[in-house]
């Protein structure tokens, strides 16, 4: 079969429409780039007005669809880079506006949520050790507490101050000792009381972290999640095309089906599961015996499943969980320990799969059945919550 010339694809990319700024993208000048390969696979080059470009995933779905549709094209990469500010500058004359849209989270490169099926598994404790280090290893990190009624984010990071408010109004996230910036909603209710929060208000309330918080410059925002496959989760996806999820499972082979039910969740509204994380893995004493409390090899079968990484293996470990509850992440004050280096590889591994500079290219293969749930074009039409 014939392959498409440029010009088709050019053609099939007139379709592909900016939604903040109402025109497509290659009326725009933000194609950067047309590859046609030998067998077929075409990739795109996408230039966006900033990094953390909550559409990102919108342009991506669009432009796979549209010269997948193409005679000839057996798989569709799509890229991204950042217009550079002269292109920015051009594109503002040709819209004849002064100012390009920022969108929520405009300086935040990648926003990565901690995601389980049941509760208990651990995933505070691992966001907020994940977050001091990824910031240990030198990239700037925020944490979203998304848990409005089990908040422990400010505990577990050892932050007892209240947010404050700059000259526009925005909220200052507090910064931990470790230095990584947090939200949650821990610091705007008394001690203990409990909050009743119906959909819509907790919504609100997440959207409101999102765009009223002066997050700056981050290499990454975390989001502690409340367990299951509820109403944060939706509004998440919603607020955060862009995010993508780790999967926080227990290493016994029955927990497994409780954490794919968040897989399935996320498939439905669109995001990337980028691994699974195994937490309260096998116990080693100081003589060397090993108990595995919990079994084993959940987490490995979760991965097989879903056919993403196993990210690691965190421990059982006592100090884990006395450093958090002081306020101390392990990963940072002891290293060294297993639990601790275990969490300090987790880190390094979402640091090496995650991009922190644009271009970033996802190779997508459109024939790959697997791949649909990701393409799903329901992404933005869910109700709100
Ligand atoms: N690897 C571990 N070893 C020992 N204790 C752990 C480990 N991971 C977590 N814990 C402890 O288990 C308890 C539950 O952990 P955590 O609060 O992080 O779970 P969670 O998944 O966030 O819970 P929830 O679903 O309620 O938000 C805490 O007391 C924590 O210190
Ligand atoms: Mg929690």
């Amino acid at each position: 079969m014939s392959l498409p010339t440029e010009e088709q694809v050019k053609e099939k990319l007139t379709a592909v429409i900016d939604p903040e700024l109402r025109r497509n993208i290659v009326e725009l000048g933000m194609v950067r780039s047309i590859e046609i390969k030998e067998d077929g696979q075409i990739n795109v080059t996408v230039s966006l007005t900033t990094p953390g470009c909550p559409i990102r995933s919108h342009f991506q779905d669009a432009v796979v669809q549209q010269v997948s549709s193409l005679d000839g094209v057996t798989g569709v990469g799509v890229g991204f880079d950042v217009l550079s500010d002269e292109e920015k500058a051009g594109l503002m004359q040709t819209l004849g506006r002064g100012k390009l849209p920022q969108g929520a989270l405009a300086q935040v490169k990648n926003v990565i949520g901690i995601a389980s099926g049941k509760g208990g598994v651990g995933k505070s404790t691992l966001t907020a050790n994940l977050a001091a280090a990824i910031q240990a290893e030198g990239h700037s990190v925020g944490v979203l507490d998304c848990d409005v009624y089990g908040y422990s984010i400010p505990r577990m990071l050892g932050v007892d101050r209240k947010p404050e408010v700059n000259a526009e109004r925005k909220i200052l996230p507090p910064v931990a000792e470790s230095g990584v910036a947090t939200m949650s909603m821990g610091y705007f209710v008394n001690d203990n009381a409990a909050v009743v929060w119906r959909g819509a208000m907790l919504h609100k309330a997440l959207q409101q972290f999102l765009e009223d918080v002066a997050w700056g410059e981050l290499d990454y925002l975390l989001l502690d999640l409340p367990p299951g496959t509820g109403d944060v989760a939706m509004s998440m996806a919603q607020l955060l095309p862009q995010a993508k999820i780790a999967i926080v499972t227990t290493p016994q082979p029955a927990a497994q089906s409780v954490a794919a039910r968040s897989a399935e969740m996320s498939a439905k509204v669109d995001v990337e599961v980028m691994g699974i994380i195994e937490n309260m893995a096998g116990f080693t004493t100081p003589t060397g015996e090993t108990f595995s409390i919990f079994g084993e090899g959940g987490g490995q079968l979760l991965a097989d499943e879903l056919e993403v990484p196993l990210l690691g293996n965190v421990p059982l470990s006592e100090e884990l969980r006395e450093h958090a509850d002081t306020g101390n992440p392990l990963a940072i004050e002891e290293p060294d320990s297993p639990a601790g280096q275990a969490i300090v590889a987790i880190a390094r591994k979402i640091i090496a799969s995650t991009p922190r500079e644009l271009p970033m290219i996802q190779s997508m293969d459109t024939s790959a059945p697997e791949l649909a749930p990701k393409l799903g074009k329901n992404a933005r039409e869910l109700p709100l919550v």
